[in-house]
């Protein structure tokens, strides 16, 4: 059912700091910050030949990665994104398997403009799991 590896997500305490890491010391290339207010978060796109990087730092007094950076204060791999071709039919298939989905359990458009559903990490191996109808 899944499809492409769509981004691997890195949330980081500072966002300037941790571009100018990737494009300085590994040579990539990094966007320019895009702040994401209804995710609470200002996300930087890495483009690789085969897939995406993307670095989180919080937006907002209510980020959703604020908690993650208290346990990993100098940052860490927040969730991986997997390509679907149809998003509600994968997640009525998870659901009827046992797997939990966030939040109110409809999908909301993600930063690239694309309907995204996120599945529990005690269900799937200790991974944030994010699902991009691609
Ligand atoms: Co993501």
């Amino acid at each position: 059912m899944i499809g492409r590896l769509n981004h691997v997500a890195i949330a980081v305490p500072d966002l300037k700091a941790a571009s100018a890491l990737y494009a300085n010391s590994l040579g990539a290339s990094v966007s320019a910050p895009q702040a994401e207010p209804a995710h609470g978060v200002t996300v930087v796109f890495i483009t690789l030949p085969n897939t995406k990087i993307e670095l989180l730092e919080p937006l907002g007094e209510n980020s959703p990665i604020a908690s993650f950076l208290q346990k990993n204060p100098s940052g860490g791999i927040h969730h991986v994104c997997y390509e679907v071709a149809d998003i509600l039919t994968a997640r009525d298939k998870l659901k009827a398997s046992g797997a939990r989905v966030l939040g109110d359990g409809e999908p909301k458009i993600g930063a690239h403009g694309k309907p995204v559903l996120f599945l529990h990490p005690k269900d799937f191996n200790g991974t944030l799991i994010e699902l991009e109808q691609a």
